[in-house]
């Protein structure tokens, strides 16, 4: 590595994964360039994000300038500028832009498309990717300003895919796969999230608010997305009428019939379900009785927290 970094070194000791480990592994790729790309930015980039991580720790300051408005033309956002106030020393990072890109609804992907995203982002930026940022997008990591306009044109004709958004835009809107693929969708949320994805399209691209703005889709209140937490206005599903109980469904979970949970603990040995301690009494608002035979709910009192369609989603 180009730079010693024992204070990073330290970061790679845990049991967990480390994102030092990583870059140093996406450095080495780059120094090797078995696949002979056609790098567009320095190509020392990984070393040199190494290195001035390495020297924000010992100096406990940072070394990024404040990114001013960079971009693409006609939008204000989607791209989050960074430059490096030690160009000399790291000129890998010299620039340092990260990109958002307008991830698909419910983050579904084929190889191919995943393939094509990380030869242009190895040959036109860093090669360092996250998937997926807070807010939902795709994120590159890493390019220099004479890139944007590149990337940009082989995202929105190649890929088919667009920017998101940043700073006091509407941020991209994200959403659960919803009715794609899970039962318990209430609504389409992926057919929202497309729908407004459009239909504001102006807001996500030009910054129009004194802060930024956040839609998120749950389907239903398990907010896969947590929409309610990460979001400004979030779109949660959920049931019309009373909750409905299948009480033959009960009794079969009751007599050990149905795994409870879905299955999904069932790896270890929990017991016999016990339908009073892991339904009634968890019941946020003690709207349910279980009197042997039948279950009942006081439903003006159900806040549809979903806990015992979680536990008994077959009841
Ligand atoms: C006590 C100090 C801080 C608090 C309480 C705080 C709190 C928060 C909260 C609540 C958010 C989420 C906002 C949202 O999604 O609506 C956020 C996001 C963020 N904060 Fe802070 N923050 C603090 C310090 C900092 C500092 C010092 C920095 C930068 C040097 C920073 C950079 C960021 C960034 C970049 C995000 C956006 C992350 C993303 O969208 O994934 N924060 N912070
Ligand atoms: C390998 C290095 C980095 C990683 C893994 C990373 C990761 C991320 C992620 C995941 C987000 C949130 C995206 C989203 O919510 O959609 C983000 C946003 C942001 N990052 Fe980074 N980042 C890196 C480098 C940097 C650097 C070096 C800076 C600043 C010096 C920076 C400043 C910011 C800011 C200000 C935002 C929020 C911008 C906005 O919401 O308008 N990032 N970054
Ligand atoms: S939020 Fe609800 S509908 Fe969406 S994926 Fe999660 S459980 Fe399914
Ligand atoms: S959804 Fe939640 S609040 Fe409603 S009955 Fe079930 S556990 Fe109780």
């Amino acid at each position: 590595m180009k730079h010693k970094t024992p204070l990073l070194d330290q970061l790679e000791s845990g049991p967990w994964p480390s994102f030092v480990s990583d870059i140093k592994r996406e450095a080495e790729a780059r120094a090797k360039n078995e696949k002979g790309v056609d790098f567009q930015i320095p190509v020392e980039v990984c070393e040199d994000i190494l290195g001035v991580m390495e020297l924000t720790y010992e100096q406990k300051r940072t070394h990024w300038k404040h990114g001013g408005i960079v971009g693409v033309f006609g939008y204000g956002g989607g791209v989050i500028g960074r430059y490096c106030d030690q160009p000399d020393l790291f000129p890998g990072v010299a620039h340092f832009h990260t990109m958002r890109v307008n991830q698909p609804g419910g983050k579904y992907y084929n190889t191919d498309f995943l393939r094509k995203l990380c030869d242009l982002w190895d040959k036109r930026g860093s090669g360092l990717t996250n998937m997926h940022g807070s807010t939902g997008d795709i994120i590159l990591l890493g390019t220099y300003t004479h890139q944007l306009e590149e990337v940009f044109y082989e995202l929105t004709h190649d890929f088919n895919q667009d920017l998101g958004g940043s700073g006091s835009n509407l941020r991209t809107p994200a959403d659960c796969l919803g009715m794609s693929r899970c039962e318990y969708a209430c609504f389409d949320t992926m057919a929202l999230c497309y729908d407004l994805t459009n239909e504001y399209q102006d807001f996500l691209h030009r910054p129009a608010f004194p802060y930024k703005f956040k839609f998120k889709f749950d389907g239903c209140p398990n907010c896969c997305v947590a929409s309610i937490a990460r979001s400004d206005m979030s779109f949660i599903g959920t049931w019309r009428d009373d909750i409905k109980i299948d009480q033959e469904a009960v009794k079969a979970y009751v007599a050990g019939e149905i795994p409870p949970n879905a299955g999904a603990f069932k790896g270890r040995d929990w017991g016999a379900f016990d339908i009073n301690a892991e339904v009634i009494d968890l019941c946020p608002t003690k709207c349910m009785a279980w009197d042997g035979k039948k279950l009942s709910i006081y439903t003006p009192e159900c806040v549809r927290c979903m806990h015992c369609i979680n536990v008994m989603p077959k009841a």
